[in-house]
């Protein structure tokens, strides 16, 4: 595990992409996982200006997104393709046949579900996922007590979820009830996972998603057994953490010893 924590929204969102760009070099048909909502938004606009200002080249990376609405077609404002391309795709080279976003339009849901999961093992696996918290802990819409071993599946929204996202509608009547999205056992499956956090307001579910037990009450928190996970906090995010001090003392000293984490 490592924790990186930088000032800003902004120096975390530029350390991330580095981070992309780095491992694009080594395999440039990296397969990325990647998120909606407002936290990678700083990530992707970094992704962006690396593609138009320093050529970075995403010709041969596949993407997967974690999750989308049931029954929001394609361009649909508020359908998770549609942000997609808007804050990504539209803007760098990758091909669209290589993004893939759970169709939320498809006739058989459930078989839907069962072939994204066959997608991303076929495509062997995602090498980076990007991950924001929730403000209740979810990853994806792994709302809280979900299944800490589930996959790709239909998953009702929490009430809370639906309030939080109605911000994006015109009446909350018309924020979608059922998503698809990827489970945790899909997620934890990723060879390295990138949870992003800023803002006071993800202080405090950082900290229990960190450093409190594992459970499905906080679906994050069992990023704690994944043999690499990365969290990239502003300094408002970590404020919560008890061993923020070694977090930082270990990021300090992680060139002297290659390889050297939490
Ligand atoms: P946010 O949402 O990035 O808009 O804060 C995170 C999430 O709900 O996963």
């Amino acid at each position: 595990m490592e924790v990186i924590v930088r000032k800003t929204y902004e120096d975390i969102s530029r350390e991330g992409a580095k981070i992309i760009r780095k491992k694009m070099a080594k395999k440039p048909d990296l397969i990325l996982g990647l998120a909606t909502g407002s936290t990678p938004l700083g990530l992707y606009k970094e992704l962006v200006r690396m593609h138009k200002e320093e050529e970075l080249d995403f010709s041969q990376v596949k993407s997967f997104n974690l999750d989308e609405y049931v029954g929001l077609v394609p361009d649909h404002p508020q359908s998770y393709r549609y942000f997609m391309n808007e804050n990504l795709f539209d803007h760098i080279n990758i091909k669209k046949e290589n993004t893939r976003v759970p169709d939320g339009m498809a006739n058989d849901l459930e078989a839907e579900c069962l072939q994204y999961e066959e997608e991303i093992r076929k495509a062997g696996g995602i090498d980076i996922q990007v991950l924001g918290i929730g403000s209740d802990g979810h990853i994806a819409f792994n709302e809280p007590g979900s299944s800490l071993g589930s996959r790709t599946r239909i998953k009702t929204l929490t009430k809370q979820t639906i309030e939080d996202n109605s911000r994006f509608f015109e009446k909350e009547k018309d924020v979608p009830r059922f998503a698809l999205t990827m489970g945790i056992g899909s997620i934890m499956d990723s060879r390295s996972i990138f949870l992003f956090a800023d803002g006071e307001r993800k202080g405090d579910v950082i900290a229990v998603a960190i450093e409190g037990p594992i459970t499905a009450d906080i679906t994050a928190s069992i990023l704690q057994m994944h043999p690499r996970v990365t969290y990239l906090l502003d300094e408002a995010a970590a404020s919560k953490l008890k061993r923020r001090d070694y977090y930082r003392w270990v990021d300090e000293n992680k060139a002297k010893v290659k390889g050297a984490t939490t």
